[in-house]
């Protein structure tokens, strides 16, 4: 199994986001038994919540579900995890002090790493915008590239 761990801060908007289309994608192309594939967020404000109702509503327009619910990271997942995927530099910075002492350097990504022709880094944050459709479009391309990198590298 593959096992891809989505994080942002609070993991009602923008991880489960990428959770729920990055499991869509691999549905899509087959692979549904290939792939482990959770959100987290680096804070602990919404433990317990299911999606923001925006994400629920923006994936609902593009005919995806979600089933997250809010979970702060632990140990093991930082353990665990084969791509480490943050939303923006704040949460890859949380995230390399948190996995301080353990090899995640070559396993941490930026998510708009992966899309191609988006100059961008950071996913911006809907709970801020108010705009889930614009992270929607950039979560969507950031997790094809993401699924063609991880193929490549996988032999997939
Ligand atoms: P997310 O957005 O990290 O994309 O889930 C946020 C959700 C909640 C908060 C901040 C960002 N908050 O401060 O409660």
């Amino acid at each position: 199994m593959i096992n891809v761990l989505f994080v942002c801060l609070g993991n009602i908007c923008r991880s489960p986001m990428a959770e729920a289309v990055f499991k869509h994608l691999v549905e899509e192309e087959g692979l549904g038994d290939q792939f482990h594939i959770d959100s987290v967020g680096t804070a602990g404000y919404h433990v317990g919540e299911p999606a923001h109702r925006g994400t629920r509503r923006v994936l609902a327009d593009h005919g995806i579900n979600s089933t997250s619910i809010s979970r702060q990271i632990n140990r093991r997942d930082l353990e665990t995890a084969d791509y480490i995927i943050a939303m923006d530099s704040s949460n890859l910075s949380d995230l390399q002090y948190a996995s301080r002492g353990l090899a995640t350097n070559d396993r941490l990504a930026l998510l708009l790493d992966f899309a191609p022709g988006v100059s961008r880094q950071d996913v911006p944050d809907p709970y801020y915008s108010g705009n889930f459709e614009e992270t929607y479009q950039l979560v969507d391309a950031g997790s094809r590239g993401l699924l063609a990198h991880i193929r490549k590298e996988q032999g997939l």
